[in-house]
């Protein structure tokens, strides 16, 4: 049996954005732009000409969350050196960055995170984030293989359900990181979690693809406790050619 994931302690700096954004760059290499921002209903919410287009006929709520992780990732753009830029939606409705930054977006509850790179620094890179308590025991055969159920059956209750939901958002952030690569769709039990040597370090296997080969393969995933969120990231560094570059891939209007 895997034992179940153990994260490191909390960092807390005394505010939700800043403990989000320091977490994240602490999970990350060098080199991250990281943005939070709270989510807002609000006319003026920053959104540029090309994401407006993006998202004309949407409700109001997803409204509010596509303009706060945009807002997010220019924050992460800034930071990184980059220009602020429209960051439209693609057909597979991951954010189009501009030329040279892989990044990601996640947002929940009320609040939305991002995360870029120069793409000379990163490869690729997938982001999560979930209240700590969000998979609950009815969820969990929906999400997990039999090899993690059995390692949250010897849980509390109380403790089970963070530990789902860290299994769960890290699942998340690898099919964000592997579909900025590939465009595959891949199901939840595709794909099984374990602890790494660390604690709060993971390692991802994938059953649908056994011989897919690095960078993918290299994948380093980790998770963490912030502000009452389990935050994760999956990211694989430029240490060898990237089928990023080469997918012919299409901005859309939803
Ligand atoms: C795409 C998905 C992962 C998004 O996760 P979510 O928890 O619903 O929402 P989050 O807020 O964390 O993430 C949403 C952001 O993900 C990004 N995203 C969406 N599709 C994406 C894709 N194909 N590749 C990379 N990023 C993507 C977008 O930036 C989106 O925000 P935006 O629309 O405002 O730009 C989820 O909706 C989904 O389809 N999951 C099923 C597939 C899956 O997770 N399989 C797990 C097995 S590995």
């Amino acid at each position: 049996m895997i034992a179940v994931p153990m994260l490191p302690e909390e960092l807390d700096t005394g505010s939700e954005e800043l403990t989000l954004a320091e977490t994240f760059r602490q999970m990350l290499p060098p080199g991250a732009g990281v943005g939070v921002c709270r989510i807002t209903r609000d006319d003026n919410d920053g959104l540029r000409p090309l994401e407006r287009q993006s998202i004309v006929a949407t409700a109001a709520q997803r409204r509010a969350d596509f303009a706060a992780g945009r807002r997010a990732a220019r924050t992460a753009l800034t930071a990184c050196n980059f220009a602020p830029a429209d960051i439209p939606i693609r057909a597979d409705r991951s954010p189009a960055w501009p030329d040279g930054v892989v990044g990601s977006i996640s947002h929940s509850a009320h609040i939305a995170v991002a995360v870029c790179y120069s793409n000379a620094v990163i490869d690729a890179i997938g982001i999560d984030i979930e209240p700590s308590r969000n998979v609950t025991a009815e969820l969990e055969s929906m999400i997990l293989v039999e090899v993690e159920l059995a390692a949250l059956r010897s849980l509390p209750s109380a403790e089970r359900e963070t530990a789902a939901t860290t299994l769960f958002s890290l699942k998340e952030s690898y099919y964000k990181f592997q579909a900025s690569c590939t465009n595959r769709w891949l199901e939840f039990k595709d794909v099984s979690v374990r602890p790494g040597t660390l604690p709060g370090d993971f390692i991802i296997q994938e059953f649908s693809a056994p011989s897919f080969k690095p960078p993918l393969g290299a994948a380093i995933a980790r998770a963490r406790h912030a502000a009452g969120f389990i935050a994760t990231v999956v990211y694989a560094p430029t240490t060898v050619r990237s089928p990023c570059s080469t997918l012919n891939r299409t901005v859309v209007q939803l």
